[in-house]
């Protein structure tokens, strides 16, 4: 499957994680059709995939006491499911998921990723996965409540969740005023993706012939791979670079880098 970069580029401004559903308000048949087409059609790498669910979304999500994670009333889920033996996996699951996620933002729906705070056993016993493959996230998928909830509200304002660092602390290499135009808007995409926690962890190196995603951040991973959020921040790059009409490739390195996009020439 083609990327829709407009489509999924006007997505990225317009996607928030949300956690609290409203359970009168179901997903209309199209829309679950359309999103469930686009988790068994985009499938650029073979050690990744995307599942929906809509069968027991509630016994997915565990809540824990205190900020971090409560979802309610959800009424599916989606799976990212990653094949252990392969390279470079939680990129792959990272860029793959996001992109389910821009288009669910794109029909309507409302998502959170979340790594930490779910029933793996349950998932996987619920979609079904092979003894190579693990569920490395989930997302609820569902309407929204209109208002956020005080507890949205308040994880929101406690994890600073919708704040993002200034490209000046996350990139480095060609200074800023020898950037073409399409490396500001795919930066400043990529520097709005979701990240576990909020951490952003990613680095952006440009070059006069691309950009390498790194590693930025060091400290403890707590349960979901920072490479994972890399992958994220590489399909938001990848989309507003598209979307300017500069198309690449990527090419996956080893730690801490993670990926190349290279451009076309
Ligand atoms: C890989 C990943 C895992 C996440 N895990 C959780 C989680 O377990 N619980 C939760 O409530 N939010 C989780 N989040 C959501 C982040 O907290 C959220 O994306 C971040 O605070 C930025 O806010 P925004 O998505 O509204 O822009 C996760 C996000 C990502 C990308």
């Amino acid at each position: 499957m083609d990327v829709p970069f407009s489509r999924w580029h006007r997505a990225i401004e317009k996607r928030r994680s949300r956690r609290h559903f409203d359970p009168n308000l179901p997903i209309a048949p199209e829309a679950l059709a359309a999103l469930d087409k686009v988790c068994n059609q985009f499938t650029p790498f073979t050690d990744a995939r995307s599942r929906l669910e809509t069968e027991s979304a509630e016994s997915v999500f565990k809540g824990i006491i205190g900020s971090y994670g409560k979802v309610k009333g959800a009424p599916a889920f989606i799976a990212f499911i990653g094949n252990m033996d392969g390279p470079f996996v939680q990129e792959k699951v990272g860029y793959t998921g996001e992109a389910i996620i821009l288009e669910a933002t794109a029909l309507g729906l409302d998502t959170c990723w979340v790594g930490g705070f779910f029933r793996p056993e349950v998932v996987a016993s619920l979609v079904g996965v092979s003894n190579k493959e693990r569920v490395l996230a989930v997302t609820p998928v569902g309407h929204a409540l209109e208002l956020e909830s005080w507890e949205e509200k308040l994880m929101a304002r406690f994890g600073r969740s919708h704040n993002r660092l200034p490209l000046s602390k996350l990139a480095r290499g060609l200074p800023r005023e020898r950037w073409p135009d399409w490396i500001n808007g795919s930066l400043e995409a990529a520097r709005l993706a979701p990240s576990a926690a909020n951490r952003q962890p990613w680095g952006f190196d440009v070059q006069e012939d691309g950009i390498t995603v790194f590693v930025r951040t060091s400290g403890p991973e707590f349960n979901v791979s920072k490479r994972l959020d890399c992958g994220i921040a590489m399909l938001h790059l990848e989309v507003a670079a598209g979307n300017s009409g500069c198309r690449g490739e990527w090419e996956f390195l080893p730690s801490p880098q993670v990926a190349k996009f290279k451009i076309r020439s």
